[in-house]
């Protein structure tokens, strides 16, 4: 089992030195993979914890003020990179031609891309989510060999459920995770979306899952621990 902890935009480096021992003390067989803000990546110093990023930038190293390349990550021991994820589209307009060329960028260094998608409430109001993932999917993997795909994890995280409270039905999730199972066979996937400590045992009952993308939850090292200690092996 893999679990992310996605620190999005929080903790001051303060905070995160703080935050950083209390996640030292996790013992756990599960692969934890910490993305914390990446001003912190040189922190992380953890023999429990993989380094991952929350985004890469499009380009190669050059003249592009303000971005971190895939081989700037690389040097800082970076092993995963968060990609597409619905913030980054919505705050950023990020685009699926985008995410593809950043995919693209992280496997030539051998990052492993986390790639997100899910839909909308609407989306999936309209019965439409189907069509949504599997359109986000296949552009965000256009040109990529086959095992350059396999390598990728992917991330079902419906839109609607991000930071809410509200989880989808368990039935909702194995439909989504059975779609991505069948076009993407040999690959991790994970769900994101309000898991916490409390509904974990519900979410113990999705049949095929590698794992978990947690937002609000990597932020509290307690109850991330009873979260680790419920999970379904
Ligand atoms: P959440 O965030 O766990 O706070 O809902 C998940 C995510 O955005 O990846």
């Amino acid at each position: 089992m893999i679990v992310t902890l996605n620190n999005k935009c929080n903790l001051t480096r303060q905070e995160f030195l703080s935050y950083k021992k209390q996640l030292q003390q996790i013992k756990t067989d599960v692969t934890l993979i910490l993305c914390p803000c990446s001003l912190f990546l040189n922190d992380i110093d953890l023999d429990n914890i993989k380094i991952g990023a929350q985004n890469v930038s499009c380009t190669e190293c050059g003249s592009y003020t303000g971005e971190i390349s895939a081989t700037q990550l690389k040097s800082m021991n970076v092993s995963y990179c968060i990609v597409g994820h619905s913030e980054r589209r919505k705050y950023q307009q990020e685009t699926n031609r985008e995410i593809n060329e950043k995919i693209k960028n992280l496997l030539k260094v051998n990052i492993i891309p986390i790639l997100c998608v899910g839909e909308e409430k609407e989306e999936r109001q309209k019965q439409i989510e189907k069509q949504v993932i599997t359109k986000d999917l296949e552009e965000a993997t256009q040109g990529l060999s086959e095992e350059e795909k396999s390598k990728i994890i992917i991330a079902y995280e419906p839109i609607w459920s991000i930071g809410t409270g509200i989880i989808p039905q368990i039935r909702e999730i194995d439909d989504v995770v059975e779609l991505m199972k069948d076009k993407f066979p040999n690959n991790k996937i994970l769900y994101g979306g309000s898991a916490n400590e409390e509904n974990i045992e519900t979410l113990n009952q999705i049949s095929k899952i590698d794992g978990y993308l947690v937002g609000g939850l990597s932020l509290k090292p307690e109850q991330l621990k009873i979260f680790l200690k419920k999970l379904k092996k």
